[in-house]
């Protein structure tokens, strides 16, 4: 990507996306882009036998038992709400956290404010951590699920899930995960997690077009329909389809989008998840360093990239977040996002709550010379602190 644009926005949409799952999603819809599950003929049964492949796969890289537990949607914020309004019932609490996004947050908060449920937001501390204690401090017996991120997409800091899984699983309480930032660039053993359901989208990390996601359930969880229509089963009768997956999917799949986002796991399993991880936080690394160098820049929670994703977050005192994305992109061809990243309390918490940060965002396709150019740029902003 060198010559051309240096693309640092990966945490909002993976680009450019491997020419493999491009190709592929194409050979593939050109030759069973039809209904599946819909007709019995064999076109139908083809494209129905592709998405039954895709579950499977989904499922065993989430380390999720049954592949009729992966339920796809349009994106991470469809499955949370998918997960939410079918978990909830009315009185009872769900405690998240103040690192999640608004996926999160939103769900959350117009179910409260139609008095269905209460919830409370467990802080982060000056690292970018949640405690497990403090999770478990905010669990009290109306509690149905703690709902939170995995990964926070402002601070890139990973979660410590298994310790929490285990406060949920001696609580009696579901976890409910956000991997729309994690998926792809760390392990996720759900089973070993002690996840109860984990919503996904395919275009971040795991390299796949936009528009296609999932929810993976673990067999116990039961999760009631809050959308209903046709599953191409049943079809005689009102009552929409009890059985997993349709019970949570209503109308025509995005068949395109599950070829690649089965495409896109692919192309992460053929590079190697810890691989690609490994060399995304060399550079993140070597990102980290050149501009805490710079007297102008603060960092936010950098300081060990330990149990980090490749995200890092900043602020140019005195300048307008909005102005540094201008000049990054206008002047020196460098993508990143500005702006509140839909996380508003991450940014009320940093005190950036007025006009948001800086985010770098790395993927696999970055090379240790777009970081050299992201520095060389932030060097060259004339910021208040040099003027
Ligand atoms: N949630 C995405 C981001 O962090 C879009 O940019």
């Amino acid at each position: 990507m060198s010559d051309g644009l240096v693309y640092l926005d990966n945490a909002a949409t993976t680009f450019p996306k491997p020419i493999e799952v491009l190709q592929g999603m194409v050979d593939a819809y050109a030759r069973v882009g039809v209904s599946p599950g819909r007709g019995n003929h064999d076109l139908a049964m083809q494209a129905d036998d592709m998405v039954a492949q895709a579950r499977a796969r989904v499922a065993r890289f989430f380390g999720a038992p049954d592949p009729d537990r992966v339920i796809f949607a349009a994106n991470a914020t469809d499955a949370l709400n998918t997960a939410i309004g079918g978990i909830v019932r009315p009185g009872d609490h769900v405690v998240a956290t103040r690192l999640d996004h608004n996926s999160v947050l939103r769900p959350l908060h117009h179910l409260a404010a139609a008095g269905v449920i209460a919830y409370d937001l467990a802080p982060f501390d000056g690292r970018g951590f949640v405690d497990p204690a403090a999770v478990a401090a905010l669990i009290r017996p109306a509690t149905r699920a703690v709902v939170m991120t995995h990964a926070s997409n402002v601070l890139g800091t990973i979660q410590p899930l298994g310790e929490i899984g285990r406060v949920c699983a001696d609580r009696g309480v579901l976890l409910v995960v956000d991997a729309a930032q994690s998926a792809g660039q760390v392990p996720i053993d759900m089973t070993a997690l002690g996840v109860s359901a984990l919503a996904f989208t395919g275009h971040k990390s795991l390299y796949g077009p936009s528009g296609i996601g999932g929810l993976v359930l673990q067999p116990a969880v039961e999760v009631e329909t809050t959308r209903f229509g046709g599953t191409g089963m049943d079809s005689s009768s009102l009552v929409h389809t009890r059985a997993y997956p349709l019970r949570l999917e209503a109308g025509t799949l995005n068949l395109m989008g599950v070829i690649g986002l089965s495409l896109g796991i692919g192309f992460v399993e053929a590079r190697g998840l810890g691989a690609i991880h490994d060399r995304e936080m060399a550079l993140t690394r070597r990102l980290r360093d050149g501009l805490a160098e710079n007297p102008g820049i603060r960092l936010f929670c950098a300081d060990d990239l330990a149990d980090h994703l490749a995200v890092l977050t900043v602020d140019v005192p005195g300048m307008d977040p909005q102005d540094v994305g201008a000049i990054l992109d206008g002047d020196f061809g460098i993508a990143v996002r500005v702006g509140l990243h839909c996380a508003p309390m991450v940014h009320r918490d940093l005190g950036t709550i007025d006009r948001g940060a800086v985010r770098f965002s790395l993927g696999v396709f970055n090379t240790p010379d777009d970081i050299d150019r992201a520095i060389a740029a932030m060097d060259a902003i004339p910021h208040p602190r040099r003027r």
